[in-house]
Parts: structure tokens; C-alpha cells; sequence
């Protein structure tokens, strides 16, 4: 059987999160976004049958998947299994209509470094918010290889690229700490002559690294002062894996936060995925008084994971250092709700990030927690929030929380909407589906 991509049904479905009672029982979160896309993607580029359990079914993967078939590979879910029959490296085939890529950025970046060393063209488009976003950052490494790209002035989709073969292996310093980034120029590596290397001043996910490795690609890392210098070796031959994906620290972090924010919450989230370069949020929130214990530490596919416990608590604001942005990077929206109810002050910077996200996330969460009854001063690289000490927010009884097509956000306010006396009304949750399809009912389970 396969699996279509479930394209968002055409009207907007608001929804108003109520007061919630305590959060118990034990939840499982859905799989890593990112150890997800990458694995279809290494998959697709590998000599026969890759398996993958875990695989998050999220619209934003699905596209993924469907860009992969379109080029080739045959992608398809048998049992609990998604099995993946890869075209070997180089092996990619010319599209036949444009690849929609739908919410994805990481779909659009990642799958424009696999088709820069490919000779063939194609044509990526997105929903209106990825419409947005900006795709220079990937297009300049790329093109210093020798990809061409057209059809976009300012850089964002639409575009058409087309690649070439054989690509110029290049050194690139990312002008932006993003895995996206990375990872795109180390794809376009595999299939390039040569060494390609990227320094990355500051470390961001490193799940591409792992699994490329894990696939049989000859990649070092090396140390060298702040940097870290990442080589691949080109004309690449990747040996098919099994996979077991671990649940996804980003998708946990909501119940995370709804257990600590929530009275009387006792709540085991089990089989989260505790890489150092993604678990910044909860060392975070254990800095401002959080009980969050990991339980039976241990390791999945290459990953370090634990279940964690996690129970209300009082927390107390703090100054988050910038440096531990990019490890917890999708989880400031949510913090930003933490922060609102904790005591005192908490001082965020160094995010300018987030305004390059499925939506500016700095400006979004400013407006949405302010119109909850939240005290927020935004800057032009973080939020500044003097928290309630504790006290429920007041939530929106008569207003609707823009969500601007952004998943994060919607979840976000939804915890919020918990911790609130007038709980909290979403315009849109169909966003929820692209990272988290099940969320709505998770939630109903655990609060009720
Ligand atoms: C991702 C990297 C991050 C993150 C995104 C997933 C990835 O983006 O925000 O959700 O899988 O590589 P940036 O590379 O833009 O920081």
C-alpha cells in the first residue's frame, strides 16, 4: 500500500483548547521530523531496501516521500514498516511535474542539495508560507557547484533548478547556523567528484552526519577551535539500512511544557529522542525549576533517547544564553508559553532565526500570547516576557489566535489554551498535520 500526501482540507478548522485538568499516563510522540526526511532521502539514494519504522506519517515527510517517487525511487508502507528501494547515488530521475513540497522547508532544501549534483531539472513549489521563505541561503552554495537556478528574483518558490553532473566540489563556511544548509551542500556532496566540506561555526543538528555515516558515506568530522569542519567524499555508494526512528523531541516539547504548566500533571512522554544538538529545550526548562527526568536512557538508531517524567512545577524565569539556540530552535514558541506563567523575568536574543520559520515566529507568538493575556516586549532577536508567577493566563474568550499556516505555533497556543482560565481559540489547525497528525488526539487522552 502507499501513502499518499494528504493535501490540508480547503477551509480553515479553528479550534478553542479549554482549561484542561491534569495531564497523566504514559504518551508516545510521533517520529522524528528530520531523522525522517533523512531517511527516505539516504534511502532513495542507496542499492536496495532500506526499512524504516517510526517514520513520522506528517504531511511535511509525506512530501518527502512523494519527491522521491517522483525521481525514482519506490517509497511505500507494508505493516508498521515504510520500505524504500533506492536508485543508488547519481541514479535520480528527471521529474515529471513540479515537486510540491507543500509546508516543508526542510524538503525543499534537502531535496534541492540531492538534485544540484544530479543533471536534471525541476520545478519546486509551496504553499503560502513556504512561498516566503528564503531559499538564498541554500541557492548560493549550490550554485558555486554548478547549479542553475530560475524563475525567482528574490530567491523564494517557485523556482526551477536545474542541476548538474558532475557538480564541483566546493568549501562552504554556513554564513547561517542551519542543518538545513548543511545538509543540503553535504547531499550535493555525495554525488560530486572530490571532497565537499562545510565549517559550521556554530554546531546545528547533526542527524545528517549520523546517517549519512550509518549509510557507508565516508564522512569526518573534525574539531578545529569553535569550528566544526565536515568533509564527504564524493561518487558516494550507500549500503541500505534499517531504521528505527525515535519520537521527536520538537513534538514532545508540547507536553513537556502542558505537564509543567498544568496542575497536578504527572506525565511519562516515552521513547524521546535526546541528541545533544536537539535537547537545549529541556535543559532549559530544568534551569527554570522543571521536574523532567529521563528514565531508562538508552540508544535508537544511532540516537540517544529516554522517557522522560515530567511534573508541574513552579517555574522561575531566566536569561536563555543565545548559544543554546540553535539546539532547542523549534522550541521557542512554546518556551515563550512556559516563560508567561513562570515568575520573573525571561530574556531570550539571539533569534533572528525565527523569523525565517514557517512564520515569524517572533512577531506571531508576540501577538498571539500578548492577545492571551501574557506581558511581552518583542526586540528585533527575541521576546522579553514577565511571567505570571504562576497564575493561569487569562486566554482569548472573544478574539481567534492567527496562526499564520504555522504548526508550532498553533500547538503552542493550544498549550497555552490548557493553562489558561478562558482557555484559548486557534483559527486554523490543519497546520497540525505537517509534524504532528495525531496531536489533538494525544491531547484529549493525556488531559482528560
Ligand atoms: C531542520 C533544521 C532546522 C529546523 C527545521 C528542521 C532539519 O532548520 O528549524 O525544523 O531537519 O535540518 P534550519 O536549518 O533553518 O535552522
Amino acid at each position: 500500500m502507499t501513502t499518499p500526501t494528504a493535501p490540508h482540507a480547503a477551509a480553515p478548522n479553528p479550534h478553542r483548547f479549554m482549561p484542561s485538568g491534569p495531564l497523566k499516563g504514559r504518551i508516545r510522540v510521533p517520529g522524528d521530523k528530520s531523522i525522517s526526511h533523512r531517511s527516505i532521502m539516504l534511502g532513495a539514494l542507496a542499492v536496495g531496501e532500506t526499512r524504516v519504522t517510526g517514520l513520522l506519517e506528517g504531511e511535511d515527510v509525506l512530501a518527502t516521500a512523494a519527491a522521491m517517487r517522483a525521481m525514482g525511487a519506490q517509497v511505500r508502507k507494508s505493516g508498521e514498516e515504510w520500505l524504500v528501494h533506492g536508485v543508488g547515488v547519481g541514479g535520480l530521475l528527471q521529474p515529471q511535474s513540479a515537486l510540491d513540497m507543500g509546508n516543508s522547508g526542510t524538503s525543499t532544501r534537502l531535496l534541492m542539495g540531492l538534485i544540484a549534483s544530479h543533471g536534471i531539472t525541476a520545478t519546486f513549489t509551496g504553499d503560502a508560507s513556504l512561498s516566503q521563505r528564503p531559499m538564498g541561503r541554500v541557492i548560493e552554495p549550490l550554485s558555486q557547484m554548478g547549479a542553475q537556478f530560475h524563475g525567482s528574483a528574490d530567491g523564494t518558490l517557485p523556482l526551477v533548478m536545474e542541476g548538474i553532473c558532475p557538480a564541483v566540489p566546493i568549501e562552504y563556511r554556513l554564513p547561517v547556523a542551519s542543518a538545513q544548509v548543511k545538509s543540503a551542500v553535504l547531499l550535493a556532496g555525495l554525488n560530486t567528484p572530490g571532497i565537499t566540506t562545510v565549517i559550521e561555526p556554530v554546531p546545528t543538528r547533526d542527524h545528517s552526519e549520523r546517517m549519512l555515516r550509518g549509510f557507508g558515506a565516508e564522512l569526518d568530522v573534525e574539531e578545529a577551535g569553535e569550528d566544526r569542519i565536515i568533509t564527504v567524499r564524493g561518487d558516494a555508494e550507500l549500503q541500505p539500512q534499517t531504521i528505527e526512528v525515535p519520537g521527536d523531541p520538537s513534538s514532545a516539547a508540547f507536553f513537556v511544557v502542558a505537564a509543567l504548566l498544568v496542575e497536578g500533571s504527572d506525565l511519562v512522554i516515552e521513547n524521546v529522542g535526546l541528541n545533544p544538538t536537539r535537547a537545549g529545550l529541556f535543559e532549559v526548562l530544568r534551569a527554570m525549576g522543571g521536574h523532567i527526568e529521563e528514565l531508562d536512557r538508552r540508544d535508537v538508531g544511532g540516537e540517544p533517547v529516554a522517557d522522560l517524567r515530567v511534573r508541574h512545577s513552579a517555574l522561575t524565569g531566566i536569561a536563555i544564553d543565545p548559544a543554546l539556540a540553535p539546539s532547542m530552535i523549534d522550541e521557542f514558541p512554546v518556551l515563550f508559553v512556559a516563560a508567561s506563567m513562570a515568575s520573573g523575568t525571561t530574556t531570550t536574543s539571539g533569534l533572528d532565526e525565527l523569523r525565517v520559520k514557517e512564520s515569524d515566529r517572533l512577531a506571531v507568538m508576540a501577538a498571539a500570547l500578548s492577545g492571551a493575556g501574557a506581558n511581552i516586549t518583542e526586540r528585533e532577536d527575541g521576546l522579553v516576557i514577565e511571567g505570571t508567577g504562576g497564575a493561569l493566563l487569562r486566554g482569548t474568550a472573544n478574539s481567534r489566535t492567527k496562526t499564520h499556516l504555522d504548526h508550532r505555533i498553533a500547538m503552542s497556543m493550544a498549550v497555552a489554551g490548557l493553562a489558561s482560565s478562558d482557555g484559548v481559540e486557534v483559527d486554523d489547525t490543519r497546520p497540525i498535520a505537517t509534524s504532528f497528525p495525531n496531536f489533538m488526539a494525544l491531547l484529549d487522552g493525556a488531559a482528560s
